[in-house]
């Protein structure tokens, strides 16, 4: 099983003892258990006793996680941000320096404010960019945590470059890798210690579950528990199902969305009510070329960002108008998603940084779904015009 076609079908492998083909969800807080000796232990020979702990449908998402992120083993969340924020107390060390770029899921960059000063952390924000990350990190830094291509206005970081220049063996990186998947970069092949997803997005796909994971080497996953299990962030088994139904059409959801969105950036970028567009995967955008080096598909994202002419008014006519495409908050699902980002995924970047970053109240976030493309650009012209 080497293609990740295959793996995202068949890779939670371990057949019940029905010889069920699908997991069957185990919707048991409870096993038995008398003691460590006489246990029933998962295929990672964790004991199997407790649902907090560890449950055989959490195994399944957690297998095909692992397979696709090419790590040693996965952990399932209860969303992205508990896999985040999980991920963070376990690794950070107070009196050292967390480095961020200024631009990122702004939820996550509230949660690592607030934690800064309970844990007395410094938390230093730099510019998204690889350079700018390299020339803040010193022996000092224990955490560098970005995502390759930012949300919303998505730039794309240089990781290669970022891994090539890590100052010692205390600082680790860890990469949020919603927006790209691992069908466009496996960001623990170049140096990530944890990968992460909001598997809400492409993941599970379908807009109907919120969850998360994180994958990593052998150990760092065993450490990693005992957080999950202490904290109480884990998934539970009937969304771990969903999102381990949905993995198996990532594949041929992002390929489609992803040219779906190729096909509308080039359409806005042609319309003379937009502005501006921002899309790695167009010729002229600064970023297609470190894109298309970084990228394990000639594919860039499902998610096209655009800057409309016209005042907020004239912004919420547009998007009322929409038909098709419907104003939602959230990216990756089936269906088309806009949302303006000022107000949504970058509300919490502070307005001085918004500014130098170009996130302006006319920035509009597409996650463009499976519809036909040419329907979607039907709708967003009835609606521009
Ligand atoms: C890039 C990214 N990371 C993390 C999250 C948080 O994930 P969740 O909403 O599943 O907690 C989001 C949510 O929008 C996101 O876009």
């Amino acid at each position: 099983m080497r293609h990740d076609r295959t793996i995202a079908v068949h890779g939670h492998m371990e057949e019940d003892v029905y010889g069920s083909i699908i997991p069957p969800i185990y919707l048991s807080a409870i096993f038995r258990f008398i003691d460590e000796d006489h246990a029933i232990r998962s295929d990672r020979n964790f004991v199997i006793k407790y649902t907090r702990e560890e449950n055989p449908t959490l195994r399944a998402l957690e297998r095909v996680i692992a397979r696709l992120e090419e790590t040693d083993d996965a952990l399932a969340f209860a969303s992205g941000m508990a896999a985040i924020s999980t991920s963070i107390i376990k690794y950070v060390e107070s009196e050292s320096k967390v480095i961020v770029p200024i631009e990122m899921y702004s939820t996550t960059l509230q949660l690592l404010e607030k934690l800064s000063s309970k844990l007395k952390f410094k938390l230093v924000k730099v510019w998204p960019s690889a350079k700018d990350i390299v020339e803040a990190m010193d022996r000092n830094t224990s955490i560098v945590f970005m995502e390759v291509m930012t949300n919303p206005t998505l730039k794309i970081i240089d990781l290669k470059y970022v891994c090539e220049n890590i100052p010692n063996e205390n600082t680790i990186i860890i990469v949020d890798n919603t927006f790209t998947t691992p069908i466009l970069l496996k960001p623990a092949k170049l140096c990530a210690k944890l990968v992460i997803h909001s598997v809400t997005k492409y993941l599970a796909g379908h807009n109907d579950v919120i969850g998360g994971v994180v994958a990593g080497a052998y150990n760092d996953i065993r450490e990693l528990w005992d957080w999950r299990r202490i904290m109480g962030t884990l998934q539970q088994p009937f969304e771990a199902y969903l999102v381990l139904r949905g993995i198996k059409t990532l594949d041929v959801r992002f390929e489609k969305e992803s040219r779906n969105a190729q096909v509308i950036a080039e359409y806005l970028n042609e319309h003379p009510r937009i502005e501006e567009v921002m899309y790695p995967g167009l010729s002229s955008s600064e970023y297609h070329d470190i894109a298309k080096k970084l990228f394990l598909r000639n594919l860039y994202g499902a998610v096209v960002s655009f800057k409309v002419k016209g005042d907020r008014d004239y912004i919420v006519r547009f998007m009322k108008k929409l038909k098709i495409i419907k104003p939602a908050p959230s990216l990756g699902g089936t269906e088309s998603l806009i949302s303006i980002a000022s107000a949504a995924a970058a509300k919490y970047i502070p307005p001085e940084d918004r500014r130098r970053l170009g996130i302006t109240d006319n920035l509009l976030r597409l996650s463009v779904g499976l519809e036909d493309v040419n329907d979607l650009i039907e709708d967003l012209s009835q609606a521009l015009t």
